[in-house]
């Protein structure tokens, strides 16, 4: 095992034995949902930077797959929406980590009359090499954990959730993102790196990964604010702004002209008909935003018209759509 890897794994003991407030957390809001009881200690654990857990993408009787479990809080908020006997499978390497999050689960069915905690199965196994056969999951997540991988150790974790992934499921990730230039120094950090400060890729580079690894369609859902490594903290001669993502990369085909990926983009015709078609599959109805993909945003664009409005990215895209 690669040292850096190593590293994480004793990071994430020693997390596990005492919760670390503030570890990897952002603004995002912990779910408020009726019935669902918290128990503080998950909340203290609560490892993530952002949220995996959209109701939207849930059907009944889906297999989700969470992995890098922490605290077990998603567990217990996807279990609200599946709530059948191990619809939800939780998969770490760190030993520790999973008890912690037994335990956890344990006392949240001690405070939610909903919950059994054989609704989640929990697994010992690495990210780059699932416990799981292929085409078994509907939903998969993980938060805050890739990240932390080399480049080659990313490349593999994706390739492994999309081959344990049903056609048309789903993977969402909320991880540290990174358009500006990471220093070498931090990058090569491997404690940094553990605490999912300095791995960070840029965003176009991460999304590129996903592409990549065989996922069709890609929806940018959020973009905020994450940490500032500053040279006053930091070893780094400049300021560097990293910021945190959630991301759905869907097991779609891929198109033959490339991925269809979503930023928030829309497209409204404001033209002198009813309706605009632009003969690909897509109808402009006067005066109504569209979500569109990037490439179908671009194509639009590069008509030249000025009855077609075009807006810029927005990085919280919630779905419809031209694809
Ligand atoms: C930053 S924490 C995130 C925890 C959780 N996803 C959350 O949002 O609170 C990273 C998690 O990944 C686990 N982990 C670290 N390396 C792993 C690997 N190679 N495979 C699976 N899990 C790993 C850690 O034990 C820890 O639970």
């Amino acid at each position: 095992m690669s040292d850096y890897l190593q590293t994480t794994r004793d990071v994430y003991k020693e997390a596990a034995e005492s919760p670390q407030i503030g570890l990897c957390c952002t603004t995002t809001p912990v779910w408020r949902l009726p019935g669902l009881n918290m128990p503080q200690r998950m909340l203290d654990m609560n490892y993530g930077c952002g949220s995996t857990v959209h109701p939207r993408d849930l059907d009944a009787g889906n297999r989700v797959l969470y992995v890098g479990v922490g605290g077990g809080m998603e567990l217990l908020q996807f279990a609200y929406f599946t709530r059948a006997t191990h619809s939800v499978v939780g998969i770490d390497s760190v030993p520790e980590m999973l008890d912690a999050c037994r335990a956890n689960l344990q006392t949240a069915a001690e405070q939610n009359d909903w919950f059994t905690p054989d609704m989640v199965e929990l697994r010992a196994g690495d990210a780059l090499s699932l416990p799981v056969e292929d085409e078994q999951i509907d939903l998969a997540a993980q938060n805050c954990l890739f990240n932390i991988f080399r480049e080659d150790d990313l490349k593999q974790a994706l390739r492994e959730m999309y081959r344990v992934l049903k056609p048309h499921g789903r993977l969402i990730l909320s991880d540290p993102i990174c358009d500006d230039e990471m220093p070498e120094s931090l990058h090569q950090d491997e404690k940094l790196r553990a605490l999912c400060l300095s791995g960070a890729l840029p965003l176009e580079q991460y999304v590129g990964l996903m592409t990549e690894a065989g996922f069709g369609t890609i929806e940018i859902r959020a973009r905020r604010p994450y940490r500032i490594l500053d040279p006053r903290s930091y070893n780094t001669d400049r300021r560097i702004v990293t910021e945190s993502v959630e991301i759905a990369a869907i097991k779609d085909p891929m198109p033959e002209d490339g991925p269809c990926i979503f930023t928030g983009r829309h497209a409204v015709y404001i033209g002198a008909d009813e309706l605009f078609d632009d003969g690909k599959g897509h109808t402009l109805l006067h005066n109504q935003p569209l979500a569109v993909c990037d490439k179908t945003a671009d194509a639009l664009k590069s008509l030249g018209r000025n009855d077609i409005y075009i807006t810029e990215s927005t990085y919280f895209y919630d779905g419809g759509g031209c694809c």
